[in-house]
């Protein structure tokens, strides 16, 4: 049987995949903050189409909590309670607004939520996806200051995980709530190419996709746009940056070399 994993599946677009899945007979594995409310949306997953519904505890700004609902994840495959890993969502997160705040680890909210936990979740549980599988990350027009959403959210700056990790602090300049969104939904397509790169570096018939990307930078449309834009509207596929970005981020999320799949090295 078919089973995907979708982070903060019992609400918004996430719970939205996880009804278009189960009426496709797939089951799903909702992972997430709030067990009452993903015991509702399983629920009513259940009555309505007749599938598998699993939920697993997962806060993705505490990399403990991380590691836990990987842990978790893995022995309920490996005792059968699961059928197969066939594709991970990570979908969960959002926009934090109000003064910069840290995680339970010391990162920036936005970044811990949105990039970190998820890029620690992928890595631990890579190595039980299924052949074929998918890693599919819920990312935002926001990423490209090119676009209208990026402009009226704030221009995603450089995606430099250990600055956006530690942002706000020792009297250094917060960005805006919206910069950290549009910023970490940049690092968020950043992650999906360079995840893809590794993999197909590896041979493995895992891919690794981000939906929303954005505009392609060699159209005539962003020629036209001025120089700045232009830089930015291309990070995203910049492989030096993306690289760079992952093993910052390896470093931040304390990744050892027992965790790590030899085919993300
Ligand atoms: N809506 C849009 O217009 C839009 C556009 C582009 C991209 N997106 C992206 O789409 C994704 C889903 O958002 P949505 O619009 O569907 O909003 P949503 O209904 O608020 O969904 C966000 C989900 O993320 C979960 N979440 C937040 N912090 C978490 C944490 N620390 N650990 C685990 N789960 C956490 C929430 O769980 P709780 O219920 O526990 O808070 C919720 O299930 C997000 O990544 C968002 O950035 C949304």
């Amino acid at each position: 049987m078919t089973t995907i994993l979708i982070t903060g599946g019992h609400s918004g677009i996430g719970l939205a995949a996880a009804r278009t899945l189960a009426a496709q007979n797939i089951d799903v594995v909702l992972a997430g903050r709030s067990l009452e409310r993903m015991r509702q949306a399983a629920e009513e997953l259940r009555a309505t189409h007749g599938v598998t519904v699993t939920t697993l505890t997962l806060d993705t700004s505490s990399l403990a909590s991380v590691r836990t609902a990987a842990t978790q994840f893995r022995t309920a495959i490996e005792a059968g309670e699961i059928d197969s890993l066939d594709a991970i969502l990570c979908n969960a997160g959002g926009r934090f607004d109000g003064e910069v705040s840290y995680s339970p680890d010391g990162y920036e909210t936005t970044f811990a939520i949105n990039c970190l936990g998820h890029f620690l979740f992928v890595e631990l549980l890579l190595p039980s996806l299924a052949e074929q599988g998918r890693v599919v990350y819920t990312a935002s027009g926001t990423h490209d200051p090119a676009s209208m959403d990026g402009k009226a959210v704030g221009a995603a700056v450089e995606p430099n995980a250990i600055a956006l990790a530690n942002g706000g602090k020792n009297g250094g300049k917060a960005l805006s709530a919206g910069k950290r969104y549009s910023t970490s939904k940049l690092c968020t397509v950043m992650y999906a190419y360079e995840l893809d790169r590794r993999l197909r570096r590896a041979g493995s018939s895992v891919a690794s996709i981000a939906f929303d990307p954005g505009s392609v930078p060699e159209t005539g449309f962003l020629r036209g746009m001025p120089k700045p834009i232009q830089w930015f509207s291309k990070i995203s596929y910049d492989e030096q940056r993306a690289a760079k970005l992952w093993e910052d981020s390896k470093q931040l999320v304390h990744l050892t070399a027992e965790e790590e799949p030899a085919q993300l090295r």
